[in-house]
């Protein structure tokens, strides 16, 4: 285990959800964290870089400068049906979950590890979420190759279950019945916290003979 203080941090989508958590776990330890967001200007430590523009990931690489780790949470949901696909939206959720990370890979230089985010639909199959599906499950190829790509820089992804990151708050009224339900999908009988995603997140970058792996965190959900 690496000891995680003093390391440099670059938090791709932490101005918000898991990300933000990540980012405020990193520091509590430590860490020097700069936060990559389409609109950083409120976001300590904010950096621009928007994963499906390669411009904005090479100037923000060149501005930021080597990094000791990279996580990456950019996520564009596009969760309808086969026969409601809209392209445009396609190619975005795949820019934001795995060309974006590979983009980043590019320009970014990285010392230890690279952490992407996959999700445990891309394991459950169903009406209305082939695109998060397919891109979540991609993500976990992503990590072995990139793994073999960038050695020794490791490469992992956390795959969450549902977890009550704000990410869901749009429900509204609806939302605690949603948990409730996702709640009752696993084997551990609640739905997920931010801490429990946030704590992988953490234990990935400090393990380091960990690489190449998807960290299922899920309640058993999968
Ligand atoms: N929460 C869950 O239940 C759950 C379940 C399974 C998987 N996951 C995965 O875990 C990750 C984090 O989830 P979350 O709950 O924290 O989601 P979230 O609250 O929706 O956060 C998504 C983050 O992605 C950023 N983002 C979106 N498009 C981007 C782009 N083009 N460039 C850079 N950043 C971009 C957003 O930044 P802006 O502020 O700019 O929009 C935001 O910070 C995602 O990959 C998600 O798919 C979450």
């Amino acid at each position: 285990m690496n000891e995680l203080n003093g390391q440099r941090l670059l938090v791709i989508g932490g101005g918000r959800g898991i990300g933000a958590g990540i980012a405020a776990r990193a520091r509590e330890l430590g860490m020097d964290v700069v936060v990559g967001a389409r609109e950083p200007s409120t976001i300590e430590g904010g950096v621009r870089l928007d994963l499906t523009d390669e411009a904005t990931i090479a100037t923000a690489a060149a501005r930021v400068g080597a990094v000791d780790h990279v996580v990456t949470l950019g996520s564009l949901p596009h969760d309808v049906p086969i026969a409601e696909l809209d392209r445009d939206r396609v190619v975005a959720a795949f820019e934001a979950k795995v060309i974006g990370p590979l983009l980043v890979a590019k320009h970014v230089e990285i010392r230890r590890s690279m952490t992407l985010f996959s999700g445990v639909v891309g394991w459950r199959p169903g009406p209305g979420s082939v695109v998060k599906g397919v891109t979540n499950g991609a993500v976990d190829f992503a990590v072995r190759h990139l793994a073999a790509n960038l050695a020794p820089v490791r490469v992992n992804a956390v795959a969450p279950g549902v977890i009550d990151s704000g990410a869901w708050d749009g429900k509204g009224d609806a939302k605690s019945a949603f948990l409730t339900g996702a709640a009752g999908q696993t084997l551990v009988g609640r739905h997920g916290e931010l801490d429990d995603v946030v704590e992988a997140a953490i234990w990935i970058m400090r393990s380091d003979y960990v690489d190449g792996q998807t960290i299922h965190v899920d309640g058993g959900r999968r």
